[in-house]
């Protein structure tokens, strides 16, 4: 049996009237494997633990399997939940831990064969007469696997499980996990503040945000299509480039966006994100370019599409098979809060901070107003062109570009760059991606 689970408008408040969760709504399907995203604190474990039944809900609805559950005991929700500290018992054998929930849902009958055939799907027959503290960390979650499986639940709900184990034992366990929960069939919530661990396992992947979902899809139109700032910082490695720039539009010429010291000019025709750009003329946007959106090649060997700048090498990453390049292009990186790596904020302008009424501090109130809104650091229009300064000569690198590793750079080169046009995101001053139409997958295939 394997169930579906809704959440209608639900939200938790634990004190003082601070909404951890606001207003989550998402139908997950039977069987589908579902990754709450986001991080840390931004609500993930409560909204799974309200599934669970471990948590009332204060405001809401949860279904499951289209009828009103907010009130079933956990027991009534047959869910299996696997949490990030394994939560074994010290005392008791593998061979007790899974089978201790069968001896509690059915006290009579012998928990034996299921535990056995539990433990030959996972592999893990050898280990059944040890306890935990004869295990290794991935042994462990193996075991506290086995007892979720064991109960055949309707439900898979695992709290960040891989968190506490070394790199490679996860990327092992992550495909465990793939196989076996695609193999059962079972509907899994799995939560998780990992993206690349979100992006590999997920049907789809919701992104929280300060309890607010941000965005629901699969991993490739959460990728391809974020619909906001604080979604396209979040997900992909490298971080996307985030740029600060201003949007011209001449009523008799080609719009360009310009990037502080250089600007990109959008050919024609237009692709359709940038057909709605023309209303920002004059106005503050901020750019995301993906770093395998730009490539290092002459601008003569432009293909139709892609526009040429350049950049001065900052630092080269080695990654073995390729580089990450920290261009120095002369632009001003946007700032999201909230991401686990911020780049350094520009220094406020003593004008700026005196006036109440600024965009930032517009963005501020909005910020507070809908806590989960996607505020980024912007400055006014007319400060676009800051005054020098004299310790500001080097800029730190705002470009992050990948490469072959076959490219001998050394910093201090200047290197001609050529942009794809066709992946460069927009968003406006809220961190909203501008753009037509939303649901939309560009053809990756084109
Ligand atoms: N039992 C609790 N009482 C009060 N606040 C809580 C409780 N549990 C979690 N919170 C708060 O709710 C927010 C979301 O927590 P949590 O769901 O654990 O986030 P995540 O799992 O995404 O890290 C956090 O600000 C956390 O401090
Ligand atoms: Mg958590």
């Amino acid at each position: 049996m394997t169930r579906a689970i809704s959440l209608h408008d639900v939200s938790k408040t634990y004190t003082r009237g601070v909404r951890v969760v606001d207003r989550l709504s998402m139908d997950i399907e039977p069987g589908e494997f579902l990754v709450l995203l986001g991080p840390s604190g931004c609500g993930k474990s409560t909204v799974l633990r309200m599934i669970a039944g471990l948590e009332d809900i204060t405001e809401g609805q949860l279904l499951l399997d289209g009828e009103y559950a907010n009130d079933l005991v956990p027991a009534a929700r047959h869910m299996a939940m696997v949490f990030q500290n394994f939560a074994l018992y010290p005392n008791m054998t593998s061979r007790g831990n899974i089978g201790f929930p069968l001896r509690i849902e059915a006290p009579g009958e012998d928990p034996g064969p299921r535990v056995d055939a539990t433990a030959r799907m996972l592999g893990i027959q050898d280990l059944l007469d040890r306890f935990p503290a004869q295990l290794s960390g991935g042994e462990r979650q193996r075991v506290a696997m086995g007892r979720a499986i064991a109960r055949h639940p309707s439900a898979f709900l695992m709290d960040e499980p891989l968190s506490n184990l070394d790199a490679k034992l996860r990327n092992h366990l992550r495909a465990e996990i793939a196989a076996l929960t695609r193999q059962l069939g079972v509907t899994t919530v799995y939560v998780t503040h990992d993206q690349a661990e979100a992006m590999s396992l997920g049907d789809r992947v919701a992104v929280l945000r300060g309890g607010v979902l941000q965005q629901l899809g699969t991993p490739r139109s959460v990728y391809a299509l974020p619909r906001n700032i604080f979604v396209a910082a979040f997900i992909g490695t490298p971080r996307i480039n985030l740029l600060r720039g201003l949007v011209r539009a001449p009523l008799d010429g080609a719009m360009t966006v310009s990037l502080g010291k250089q600007s990109l000019r959008l050919p024609e025709p237009l692709c359709l994100d940038h057909q709605l750009l023309r209303v920002q003329q004059g106005r503050e946007v901020i750019v995301g370019l993906r770093s395998e959106a730009i490539r290092l090649a002459k601008p003569a060997s432009a293909r139709p599409g892609e526009v040429a700048i350049s950049g001065l090498v900052e630092h080269v990453e080695f990654q073995g098979h390729e580089i990450l390049v920290h261009f120095n292009t002369g632009s001003r990186p946007a700032v999201v809060p909230d991401l686990e790596a911020p780049r350094p904020a520009a220094r406020p302008s003593r004008r700026r901070r005196r006036d109440g009424g600024s965009v930032l501090g517009r963005f501020r109130e909005r910020a507070g107003a809908l806590r989960a809104g996607p505020p980024v650091m912007l400055d006014e229009p007319e400060d676009a062109e800051p005054e020098p300064d004299p310790s500001d000569t080097r800029l730190p690198g705002d470009l992050v570009v990948r490469t072959t590793p076959d490219i001998d750079l050394r910093r201090g080169m200047q290197v001609p760059l050529l942009v794809d046009i066709a992946h460069l995101f927009v968003f406006d001053q809220h961190g909203e991606r501008i753009c037509p139409a939303p649901t939309r997958l560009p053809d990756l295939e084109g």
